[in-house]
């Protein structure tokens, strides 16, 4: 098992279950750069002051809020459940037997579903910086390292699949992170990351801003055991509303060298980012 996950759960963080052996040992010193930074957002005032403050905040809120997440997301997930997931990834081409690296695994909500998809021949490993989150995955046979997309924890041409499950808010740099997917994918490999969008029409917007800004925190302050909880769902629509609009991301994911470049959106704001990485198919 790497170090970086062996500290985890040494510290009681991460659960020691039964783990594949993960080849992914090569952790980059620094983040990967294309050129200028791309952060997903302006800075969030009212939740931290600048970009060091950002990350303790990030992974304070998801560490302390993670045992409520998967009860959360059922309640309120608008849609984007277990089924809406499976779908995504079968629309992306995630074949059998594919080796897939899932980053911002969380809880394990979009791993579940590859795994239904890529079956015993395939192989898991999970990435994501907050312990407790991945303390909360029971997924078997999956392996788990703590890391973040701008500096993956994998070496080179290492899996066919890069699923990333609406973590794209919460990056530092998208241009870093994309230029990672990139560069741990094999040629011919692709890319899904599913993202909420800000809707562009006017009422669907107001209607969306109104479940996530008023229903979301108030049903999670009743369902939710941590009190954190309804500041994370609060954060959670203030990220999608300062997004980068979607026309950005397809232009940084180009930039980092991919190729069949697409945006499918259903409902107005489920975002689903395809790309693929020139050179021999793997289907
Ligand atoms: C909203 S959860 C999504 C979990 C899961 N993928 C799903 O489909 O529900 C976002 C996850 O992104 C992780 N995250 C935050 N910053 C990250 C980064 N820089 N790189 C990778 N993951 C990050 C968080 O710790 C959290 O577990």
């Amino acid at each position: 098992m790497p170090a970086a996950m062996l500290a985890a759960v040494a510290d009681g963080t991460v659960p020691a279950a039964p783990k594949i052996a993960c080849p992914m040992t090569q952790a980059p010193e620094t983040d990967s750069t294309n050129g200028d930074p791309l952060p997903p957002h302006a800075p969030l005032t009212a939740y931290y002051a600048d970009e060091q403050e950002r990350h303790r905040f990030l992974r304070r809120i998801f560490d302390e809020t993670a045992s409520d997440y998967d009860r959360i997301e059922k309640v309120l997930a608008l849609g984007s459940g277990a089924w809406y997931r499976g779908r995504a990834l079968r629309r992306a081409r995630l074949k059998p037997g594919a080796e897939v690296l899932d980053v911002g695994i969380g809880t394990g909500l979009l791993a579940r579903q590859v795994l239904k998809i890529i079956g015993p021949g395939g192989r898991l490993v999970g990435v994501d910086p907050s312990p407790g989150m991945m303390g909360q995955v029971q997924l078997p046979g999956v392996a788990l390292l703590s890391g973040r997309a701008e500096a993956l924890p994998c070496p080179d041409a290492s899996c066919d699949f890069v699923s990333m499950g609406y973590a794209l808010r919460h990056l530092a740099d998208l241009s870093a992170a994309f230029a990672e997917f990139h560069r741990v994918l094999r040629p011919g490999g692709r890319l899904l990351m599913l993202e909420i969008t800000r809707p562009a029409r006017p009422w669907a917007l107001f209607a969306l801003k109104a479940y996530m800004r008023a229903v979301v925190p108030a049903v999670a302050a009743v369902v939710a055991r941590q009190r954190k909880t309804s500041e994370l769902w609060r954060y959670y629509w203030d990220t999608i509303e300062a997004c980068v609009p979607p026309e950005a991301v397809l232009a940084a994911l180009r930039e980092a060298g991919f190729r069949r470049v697409r945006r499918y959106v259903e409902l107005g704001t489920f975002s689903e980012y395809t790309a693929f990485k020139p050179g021999a198919s793997i289907t």
